[in-house]
């Protein structure tokens, strides 16, 4: 990677203490899924300058066009982790990152992506195994005509909301700095606080939205978003329903 040095002088204790550069990978999921079975150590990450197959959840492709940012970081918690809570972790990292480096008001979209003006400018998606990856992409420098037509309207680039051109390495470093200083906590099972930060960051919880879950729409109020009970509405007819990350999509 060009700008590789300031990633390499990072300042941070676990996280990004090992980091691996590659021009171009099918998945950086993947390949750092290679690295921790040989073993690479608790926080390494992979980075890649391009993906040629990067996985979004639900098995969905995930865009990845040159100067944007592609990682994954092998994370190995301690047994009292609640490993669902790491996408919360890549989540709350990226939003305190964008808005200290950009200025932009990055926000949590539930579960797990993050949004600047309601259009999507980062995913991340977490497998867990004997360790977990942490996987995230950030949409930084490409113009919104760049977009493919099914994500056109929900999806865009830091660059396209700066209108000027992003410094990639630095808010890659910023994102790795935020993520140590969160994983200290979450590694020996403290979520307590993430979950505080996730909740705070919501650009869901309050609005009135649309969720899916076996091909059902349910409309209401966001009352409450919670990384383990998921998100709760208050429905029009009465009473509140829960939903989970993996069984319902939010659709507004
Ligand atoms: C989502 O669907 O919102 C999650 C997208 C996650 C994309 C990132 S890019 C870096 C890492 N490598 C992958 O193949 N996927 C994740």
């Amino acid at each position: 990677m060009k700008d590789a040095t300031v990633l390499e002088n990072l300042n941070t204790s676990v996280v990004g203490r090992d980091m691996r550069f590659f021009d171009s990978v099918k998945s950086t999921n993947e390949t750092a899924r290679q690295l921790a079975d040989e073993g690479a150590s608790d926080g390494t990450v992979v980075v890649a300058e391009m993906q040629t197959a990067g996985l979004g959840r639900y098995g969905r492709n995930w865009f990845s066009p040159p100067d944007s940012i592609f990682m994954t970081v092998i994370l190995r918690p301690n047994e009292k982790t609640p490993v669902q809570t790491a996408c919360a972790m890549g989540t709350v990292a990226v939003c305190d990152a964008v808005r200290a480096k950009t200025q932009l008001r990055a926000e949590i979209m539930w579960p797990n992506d993050v949004v600047v003006n309601d259009r999507k400018i980062c995913g991340v998606l977490a497998e867990a195994s004997s360790c977990v990856l942490l996987g995230i992409g950030v949409n930084v420098n490409f113009t919104r005509s760049k977009l493919p037509a099914e994500i056109k309207k929900t999806a865009t680039s830091l660059s396209a909301e700066m209108r000027k051109k992003v410094d990639r390495a630095g808010l890659m470093a910023k994102i790795l700095q935020e993520l140590d200083a969160l994983y200290s906590t979450w590694s020996v099972g403290n979520t307590d606080l993430l979950e505080e930060e996730w909740r705070s960051l919501s650009a869901t919880l309050g609005n009135q939205v649309i969720v899916t879950e076996n091909n059902l729409s349910y409309e209401g109020r966001a009352v409450d978003v919670s990384i383990t009970n998921g998100l709760v509405l208050d429905l029009p007819e009465g009473g509140t329903r829960a939903f989970l990350p993996d069984e319902a999509s939010l659709i507004r």
